[in-house]
């Protein structure tokens, strides 16, 4: 395993921006000043939320990418920074949910701060689990812990969950289910890194009948790494 795809070292990066004591309690991102409480995954502290924000065109009045205007479910929404953005931009109806109690938290907060509660819900949720059994999107959408971890292991914070996937069985479950929650037409994404087993990741897609395409690469500097973000396009095949 290559250092970039180092579980252990996801995991200090993970304990890191938990207890930097410079991890504020605000933040500025496009233009917009947020919440972020502690335990949740903080986009001061990487590069990667900004760069979902600009992969979906939620920047800057830019056009929407890869998504519609009309539903969109943000699936591990953290701080809500894309849940919210997603809002404000004109999609008509979001919903945000997140495994982490914190983050759900967080999200409803950002989400009052944007006056955006009208258009925005928050579920307390693993990945579907608590949604309405009938509800669709025409985007479902999750920048995801894409770092794989052996199967055995066991969170020892809600904030590892941002970072690490033990065995990808989040992701073998988004890959089965994202595709069935949509309308027709919608799309199911995933925002996904270098610091993750893409091979890993086609093989899962294969085993559930789902073919993943490369809809856009993003390249960015992390330190002295240069990462890749890919947002991939579920699809099913059988
Ligand atoms: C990389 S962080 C992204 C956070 C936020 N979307 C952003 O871009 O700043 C991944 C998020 O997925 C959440 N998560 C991890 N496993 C999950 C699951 N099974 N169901 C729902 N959310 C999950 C984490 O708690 C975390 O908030």
């Amino acid at each position: 395993m290559t250092e970039l795809k180092s579980y252990v070292r996801s995991l200090e990066r993970s304990r890191r921006a938990l207890t930097r004591e410079d991890r504020p309690k605000t933040f500025a991102m496009a233009g917009r000043e947020w919440d972020l409480l502690d335990g949740v995954f903080a986009p001061p502290f990487s590069a990667t939320t900004g760069v979902a924000l600009e992969i979906l065109g939620l920047v800057g009045g830019g056009e929407p990418r890869f998504r519609s205007q009309g539903s969109f479910l943000d699936v591990g929404s953290g701080t809500g920074v894309i849940a919210v953005s997603a809002a404000l931009a004109g999609c008509t109806r979001v919903v945000a949910t997140d495994i982490s109690l914190s983050a759900v938290k967080n999200t409803q907060m950002n989400a009052a701060r944007h006056e955006v509660t009208d258009r925005v819900r928050v579920v307390h949720s693993d990945l579907f689990s608590a949604l309405d059994a009938d509800d669709r999107f025409d985007t479902v959408y999750w920048h995801s812990n894409f770092v794989l971890a052996p199967a055995e292991y066991r969170y020892e914070t809600e904030h590892e969950a941002a970072y690490i996937d033990p065995g990808y069985q989040a992701h073998r479950r988004y890959l089965a289910e994202a595709p069935l929650l949509l309308t027709e037409g919608g799309r199911a994404l995933l925002q996904f890194s270098d610091r993750g087993d893409l091979d890993r990741l086609h093989e899962l897609a294969a085993d559930c009948g789902r073919e993943l395409n490369v809809l856009c690469r993003h390249a960015f500097p992390e330190g002295t790494e240069t990462i890749e973000h890919i947002l991939l396009e579920i699809t099913v095949t059988s």
